[in-house]
């Protein structure tokens, strides 16, 4: 029987220059969409598969990041003085039980395959464990890493990436898989290749910021190979598991991926969470309808 996978590395380390000057002093996953930071979708979507504790890989700067975490007596005591019980609720949900997080720094930004080999620590060296990166934000009914943790017991171990098919002139910018078998939501890769040069992909399936990876990727990564871009990629890890004989699967997830590391996928994000809340649909559509008819208009 496959172990539970109980423990989730949220690599929060990098430097998000994408978002500078706001990220001189502001952790990029702090930044909100609508009213949430980044962090808090990556934390509920982690909860929601299962996830007991939670292993937060950072680096300098990031003391806004740790804060967010702590419990807000002072505040809680004012709204519940101010009898304000729908906002209690929404800052209490937000509280982690004592124990659950732990942090754990990257002295230097070495890339994502070292920001995750930072926390071997802190896991059980028989536990397969999962990799979310914030910045990858996934709206689905049932969320991502929930549909990865059911198909990964259903095949039974292994490592599994989330996987989303992306246009031809796309495709380079991301990890790509190569695919031996396809078993409809999930394929058996062949291979997994960082950043092809464009022409070079193998398909137009990339890897998107969600894993459930066997221990022996940590393995692996103790090697430090530098790969695409001098970094060293958690992507080169995962391929050379296929090489050692394991299995490797690519899970297509039911959702919409928005890619919040860039500035034009945050802002379409704030769009599509916006008009998902009842409290706010009906403005920014209006917004949106008077925005379209300007520019029709214009034309
Ligand atoms: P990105 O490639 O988006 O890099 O990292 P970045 O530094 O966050 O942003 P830009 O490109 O400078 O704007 C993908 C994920 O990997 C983490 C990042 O924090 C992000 O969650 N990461 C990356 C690390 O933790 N350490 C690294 O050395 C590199």
């Amino acid at each position: 029987m496959t172990r539970k996978v109980t423990k989730a590395i949220f690599p929060v380390a990098g430097l998000g220059t994408r978002f500078l000057p706001a990220t001189k002093s502001i952790p990029k996953e702090i930044m909100t969409l609508v009213d949430r930071p980044l962090i808090q979708y990556a934390i509920d979507e982690a909860r929601a598969a299962g996830i007991k504790e939670f292993i937060f890989v950072t680096s300098r700067g990031k003391g806004a990041l740790e804060d967010y975490f702590d419990n807000s007596p002072v505040l809680e005591q004012e709204l519940k003085r101010k009898g304000k019980d729908k906002l209690l609720d929404v800052l209490e949900n937000t509280n982690m039980e004592s124990g659950a997080i732990a942090y754990i720094r990257q002295h230097k930004a070495l890339g994502l395959g070292h920001a995750v080999w930072c926390a071997r620590r802190l896991l059980d060296p028989n536990e397969p464990f999962a990799v979310i990166l914030p910045d990858d934000v996934i709206a689905a009914d049932k969320p991502c890493l929930q549909q990865m943790v059911e198909a990964y017991e259903e095949l039974g171990g292994g490592s599994m990436v989330a996987a989303m098919e992306v246009p031809a002139d796309k495709v380079s910018a991301y990890g790509v898989l190569d695919v031996e078998e396809d078993l409809g939501h999930s394929v058996v890769a062949r291979g997994m290749v960082e950043k092809p040069a464009p022409g070079t992909e193998p398909s137009n399936l990339a890897v998107i910021g969600r894993y459930i990876l066997s221990p022996d990727v940590m393995q692996n990564l103790n090697q430090m190979k530098q790969g695409a871009g001098g970094e060293v990629q958690l992507t080169d890890a995962i391929a050379d598991e296929i090489t050692a004989g394991r299995k490797v699967y690519g899970h297509r997830f039911s959702g919409q991926r928005f890619d919040c590391g860039s500035k034009a996928g945050f802002l379409q994000a704030t769009i599509s969470f916006g008009l998902s809340r009842d409290d706010l649909r009906d403005e920014l559509q209006e917004y949106l309808d008077e925005l379209s008819a300007v520019r029709a208009a214009a034309q």
